[in-house]
């Protein structure tokens, strides 16, 4: 079946980082939380808002898009509140049918995490066909959904790690199973955003933050086919290519949904996508709106046209062209 897709809109956030951080008990503090916990008193704390994230949210809801992505790191430590809070926060933001979500490495900060956030998440998670109830395994990944004309596919890159550590692992069974879904939602004609918390770039991030599997990924990608590559992690806002066998697929990153102005890292931005066309014809738009200089508001920064022609009703500013 071939869609003819009048227009569907997409948004994508990651690394939400949800603060502030909870008191910590003893037996927490000797864990691998202990050097997270000092990092983030001593970088994150200065620059990560949580009003920051509610101005994006009220923004991007002005747009009306269909669906919204969210590519891991809600939390920071993974502690048993923050897992919670996190669920409850996804919660206000929409219908886990609306709302997709893969998790990062800080949703896996100490064993034991990745499970409680899948857990606590499972309905923003779960495929369309998957069990209602998380079913204790870690089988989850890679995840199926179908919404309009898009197909989305979650990948997990996200494990505990030892201290120092915020490396991601995309395991050979994860490989061969998005391969399938791939292949199946070419056949039937839809378009592929593949979602994976960790960028699966060479030299995209420092070797300790990096994806061990990455040319597993890259193979995935070209064998089964893809439109589409979404990934967070590095809180910066990037467009990679990657050769297919299909042709050249484009791997946006972006920023930090909570980045206050005045950090190193660019200030909290959304992506929002347009899509319209067919198959082999289609049309999309990526509109980057970031937190503005003084952050107090959101304003359209970045326009770039990813596959085809600007959709009828489009229309960009001419200093968001340029960029
Ligand atoms: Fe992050
Ligand atoms: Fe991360």
């Amino acid at each position: 079946m071939r869609y003819v897709c009048a227009m569907f809109k997409f948004a994508h956030i990651s690394d939400i980082h949800l603060g502030p951080l909870p008191r910590l008990s003893l037996r927490e503090l000797f864990s691998k939380r202990i050097t997270g916990f000092v990092n983030w008193h001593r970088n994150r704390r200065k620059h990560l808002f949580v009003n920051t994230l509610d101005l994006l949210l009220s923004d991007l809801k002005t747009h009306e898009a269909d669906h919204l992505v969210v590519t891991g790191d809600l939390v920071n430590l993974a502690t048993s509140i923050e897992i919670r809070l996190a669920g409850e926060w996804l919660e206000t933001i929409g219908d886990p049918i609306e709302t997709t979500v893969v998790p990062g490495n800080h949703d896996a900060y100490v064993p034991g995490a990745h499970d409680k956030s899948v857990k606590a998440w499972y309905p923003f998670i779960r495929s369309d066909d998957g069990p209602a109830e998380w079913p204790e395994d870690d089988h989850v990944f890679p995840t199926f959904r179908r919404r309009g004309p898009v197909a989305i596919i979650g990948c997990s890159t996200s494990n505990a790690t030892p201290p120092f550590s915020a490396s991601g692992y995309y395991s050979p069974r994860q490989a061969r199973e998005t391969v399938d879904l791939l292949k199946k939602a070419g056949e039937e004609g839809l378009f592929r955003v593949v979602l994976i918390h960790h960028p699966p770039i060479h030299r995209a991030t420092s070797s300790h933050k990096r994806m061990i599997g990455i040319r597993r990924f890259a193979a995935a990608i070209s064998t089964g086919g893809a439109e589409l590559v979404l990934h967070g992690h590095t809180h910066l806002n990037t467009l990679y290519w990657l050769t297919s066998h299909h042709g050249q697929v484009p791997v946006v990153g972006i920023a930090s949904a909570s980045q206050g102005p005045g950090g190193h890292k660019p200030r909290a931005a959304y992506n929002l996508f347009t899509l319209s066309g067919e198959p082999g014809a289609w049309n999309l738009l990526c509109e980057r709106h970031s937190l503005t200089e003084n952050g107090d508001g959101v304003a359209l920064d970045n326009s770039r046209l990813l596959y085809g022609e600007l959709p009828a009703t489009a229309s960009i500013p001419e200093a968001a062209r340029m960029l």
